[in-house]
Order: structure tokens, then C-alpha cells, then sequence
């Protein structure tokens, strides 16, 4: 794992096999930014005529080599780009994406030093952050991995907020490494991660950091009465699971529940999906990973604030003890649910969960899940869907994305939708209705399951939580850890009073 420091030192003065710094897009050229004085003066005064000689004009993403000039100790100089000049302080999410872009370039460097505008606390976390997550890789399954990540990574930071600089960078290796504990279970194959491993993993993890955990088995869900996630889980020989995991702070005076949607493989089962519609669908269980990674984030950031972690664990699979398309389904708490879709799963296993995180009335319910292609057609493979039962947490919420660097989009639940799903000639509720919103139709089925005074949200990042392309700023391919940033700071506003 890549180790993260920070340092006061001077960029020319600390050993390291490579120096990243800023070059900017100015209204005559290339500029270089902040952080990257003393490089310039070994080059007298030149990198910037340097590096647009090799092509480079400032722009994001872009990351140009140059041989070191003399006075610096790192042989290498990476200069990254980005965008547009800044007046004042870049925007974190800039500097994340530039830390992750020198990161990447940079895979297999041993020691890395990040001389890019971190000014402020805030600066120095956003580069710190996005080196580590950059500095991501899944070789689990490779003979051969390719480069190595870069060893260790260490920001360079104004003297004077030292002491903020050394807090930043200790909060960033938290979140960072718990994203990267969330992308790896999203990375891992389905035929490793199934529920009772998830599980495993999850108490592995608990006990390490001194969290809570209970793991509800098939006997104990059948006790329960869990009908959603034993119905969803019945066609797989890997049974369901439910995991809770609790951070209790003593003085805290507020408590978050987070469901998250876990399930390990969504084959659709019965109402079996298309070649072209299941090979990605390991990432099934990233609500439930995001969820986890969060939780463990709150624990070892010392929020004073109580989080509890449901992961709701099935696999979708079809066989002959699996639900059929007309079977009635009694849920946890009683309702009944005619299935009509068995692809339609992840709004089954959730309600069993909110019902049973409704229980133990949390201040508020917010539940991750890669819930709905048709939130993916809205809103595009960046952006997750938010929705909730108050106006307030719903802006909140993405009023907080915005903040640490998540692209999300406020959702209606129009209530014209509950018809589609509410009139089942034998059931209280069918997990089907209208084909179009299909997202929100999602969203509102989850909400006939969130008890009466609770406030809930609901973030659908299906389109976010599994990346497809190339990889961009600190995403890689594959796992991104989507929402994981806006549950922990949804946590931080909730033990600071707010939200
Ligand atoms: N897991 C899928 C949704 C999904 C789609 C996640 C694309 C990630 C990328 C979900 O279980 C599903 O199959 N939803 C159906 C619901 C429909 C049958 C009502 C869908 O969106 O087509
Ligand atoms: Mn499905
Ligand atoms: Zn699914």
C-alpha cells in the first residue's frame, strides 16, 4: 500500500525519485502554480518554456515528463495540468484529480514528492487524497501486475499550517484508505465475493478497527423473517446474509444508519438478464461496500457521531429454488411483495433492511445502492441520483457531494408513481411498476418501508459506481467507492450539529 507523509521541506531540497508540480492554463500561456517556485528556479526560470517546448499547455489531465535540472535532488520533474489559472486557491477537486492523475503516471516510481498549491488544510488533504486514491491498483488475479503503485507519496505543505497539514493528511489516509478497501470488494470476482465471504471480510475488518459487528445467517433471517433477502438470495447454493456494524461514540448525540444494497452478483435471476447486461454486475454490491468503508471511516476519523452499517448480502442467481416471477414474497416486518421481475431484487433485500435499521430509530436512514439502469439513462455513468422523503436532506446531501468532489443530482419522488407498484391484485406491493422513471419508481418503492417520522435519502449510483472507461484523475477502472466522501462528510456535518 502506498505510504502518505507530508513535509515543510523545500521541493528542491527533499529526496525523492520524482517532484510533481502544477502548470496552469494563464491568458498569454502556460503558467506554473504555486508550489512549484523553487523547480522554476533551477530552471532558471524556464520550466514553463521547458514544458511547453515537450507539448504541455496547462490543461487537466495532462502530465509531461522533464529531465530534473541541477540544485533539485529528485532526478524527475512530472509537471500536471490544471485547467485554468486560479486567482486565488485551486479547487480541491482540481488538485485531487491532478494529485491522482501524477499519481498514475508515476505508478512504479518508488518515493514521490507532490509540490502542488496546498496552501490551506483543505489544499493538502484534496492532494493527499487524490494521491492515494490515483495510486490505486487491483492485481489480485494477475500473474503479472504491471508497474508497482508509487511507494510512497509525500505532499509538500506550506510551512506555516504544519501542524493542520499533518491532521489533513492523516484524515485523507483514513478516507482514502477505506475508498480503496470499498474499491477492492467491488473489484473482487463474484466467485470469491459472496455473501458469507463479504461477510467474513466485513468482521475481519470490524474487529480490527474495534467496531461492532452481527451477522444475521440464512437460519437466523429465516427466524427473522426476512423475506425479501431470502427471496432474492433463494436460487444461489451461496445464502443471504445480514451484516450489521456499529461505531457508537460516547458523546455522541446523533445516530446515522446506512443500508447499503450488497448484492455479490446480479445474474437477474429468473427474469434472467441479456449477454451484455450481467458482466459487470460483481459491482452489485457497491452500495453495501460504500456503506462498510464508510462506517470504518467515521471509527477511525473519531466522529462524535453513532454510524450503523446494514449490508443487505445476496446473490441473484436462477435456479430451481429460485423465486419465481409471481411469487409473493412476506418481508421483514410483514408487508408482502409480489416479485414480477426477479432483476428487479436490490428494492427487496433493501426494505427488509430499512424496516430492520428503522427499528432501532436512527436520526436518519440513507441508503447506497446500485439500484436502477434507468437512473444511469438519466443521469449518465458519473452522476448518482439522490432522493429522500425531506426536501432538506435531499439538498443537504447533495449539497455535500458537491462539496467533496462527488457529482450528484437531486431526484423527485412524484407520488403519481406509487400507483404502478401499489395496486397487485394479491399483494400489498409488487416490485414492478411504471417502466418509465424507473428510478424513482425504485425510490419510491423503498420508501413504503421507512417508518413513520424517519427521515430517509436514497442514493442510486449506478451509473458512478463501477467505471467502465479509461481511467480519469485518481478513478481507475473498475471500483470507484461512489458515495463513500458523502457519507463520511454527511457523518462529520451530523457530529458537528449540522445537517
Ligand atoms: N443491478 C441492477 C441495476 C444496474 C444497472 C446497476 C446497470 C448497475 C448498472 C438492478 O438490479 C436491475 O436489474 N434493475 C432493473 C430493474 C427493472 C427490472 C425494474 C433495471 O434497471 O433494469
Ligand atoms: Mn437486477
Ligand atoms: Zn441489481
Amino acid at each position: 500500500m502506498t505510504a502518505l507523509s507530508v513535509s515543510t521541506s523545500s521541493a528542491a531540497a527533499l529526496r525523492a525519485d520524482a517532484l510533481v508540480v502544477g502548470v496552469a492554463k494563464g491568458p498569454k500561456g502556460i503558467v506554473p502554480t504555486p508550489g512549484s517556485e523553487a523547480v522554476n528556479e533551477a530552471f532558471e526560470g524556464k520550466l514553463t518554456e521547458v514544458l511547453s517546448t515537450l507539448g504541455a499547455t496547462g490543461a487537466e489531465g495532462e502530465a509531461v515528463k522533464v529531465p530534473s535540472a541541477a540544485g533539485l535532488k529528485a532526478p524527475l520533474v512530472l509537471a500536471v495540468g490544471l485547467g485554468e489559472a486560479a486567482e486565488g486557491d485551486y479547487d480541491p477537486e482540481t488538485l485531487r484529480r491532478a494529485a491522482g492523475v501524477a499519481a498514475r503516471t508515476l505508478a512504479g516510481v518508488k518515493k514521490v514528492a507532490l509540490a502542488l498549491p496546498a496552501e490551506s488544510a483543505e489544499a493538502v488533504e484534496a492532494v493527499a487524497l487524490g494521491g492515494l486514491l490515483g495510486s490505486y491498483s487491483y492485481g489480485t488475479y494477475k500473474a503479472d501486475a504491471g508497474k508497482e503503485p508509487v511507494g510512497e507519496l509525500v505532499v509538500l505543505a506550506a510551512r506555516k499550517g504544519s501542524k493542520d497539514a499533518k491532521a489533513a493528511v492523516e484524515r485523507a489516509t483514513a478516507i482514502g484508505e477505506e475508498m480503496n478497501r470499498a474499491r477492492d470488494l467491488v473489484n473482487a470476482a463474484p466467485n470469491d465475493l459472496n455473501p458469507k465471504s463479504f461477510a467474513a471480510i466485513a468482521q475481519a475488518a470490524a474487529k480490527e478497527h474495534g467496531l461492532k459487528v452481527e451477522v444475521l445467517d440464512e437460519k437466523a433471517l429465516t427466524k427473522g423473517g426476512f423475506g425479501g433477502l431470502l427471496g432474492v438470495g433463494g436460487g444461489s447454493v451461496n445464502p443471504p446474509r445480514l451484516v450489521k456494524v456499529a461505531y457508537t461514540h460516547p458523546k455522541a448525540k446523533a445516530t446515522v444508519a446506512l443500508v447499503g444494497k450488497g448484492i455479490t452478483y446480479d445474474s437477474g435471476g429468473i427474469s434472467l438478464k441479456p449477454a451484455g447486461h450481467n458482466e459487470t454486475m460483481k459491482c452489485d454490491m457497491a452500495g453495501a461496500a460504500a456503506v462498510f468503508a464508510a462506517v470504518v471511516a467515521a471509527k477511525r476519523l473519531g466522529l462524535v457521531v453513532n454510524v450503523t452499517a446494514w449490508l443487505a448480502l445476496a446473490e441473484n442467481m436462477p435456479s430451481g429454488s429460485a423465486t419465481r416471477p409471481g411469487d409473493v414474497l412476506k418481508m421483514y416486518g410483514g408487508k408482502t411483495v409480489e416479485v414480477l421481475n426477479t432483476d428487479a431484487e436490490g428494492r427487496l433485500v433493501l426494505a427488509d433492511a430499512i424496516v430492520r435499521a428503522g427499528e432501532e430509530n436512527p436520526d436518519v436512514i440513507v441508503d447506497v445502492a446500485t439500484l436502477t439502469g434507468a437512473m444511469v439513462l438519466a443521469l449518465g455513468d458519473r452522476t448518482f441520483g439522490v432522493m429522500a422523503n425531506d426536501d432538506e436532506l435531499r439538498e443537504e446531501l447533495h449539497t455535500l457531494a458537491g462539496e467533496v468532489g462527488e457529482q450528484s443530482w437531486p431526484m423527485p419522488l412524484p407520488a403519481d408513481l406509487r400507483k404502478g407498484f401499489t395496486e397487485s391484485t394479491i399483494a400489498d406491493l409488487a416490485n414492478m411498476g411504471n417502466r418509465m422513471g424507473g428510478g424513482l419508481v425504485a425510490g419510491l418503492f423503498l420508501k413504503e418501508f421507512v417508518a413513520e417520522g424517519i427521515d430517509w435519502a436514497h442514493l442510486d449510483i449506478a451509473g458512478p459506481a463501477f467505471h467502465e472507461g479509461a481511467p480519469y484523475g485518481y478513478t481507475p477502472k473498475g471500483g470507484t467507492a461512489s458515495a463513500v466522501r458523502t457519507l463520511v462528510r454527511f457523518a462529520e456535518q451530523k457530529a458537528n450539529g449540522k445537517a
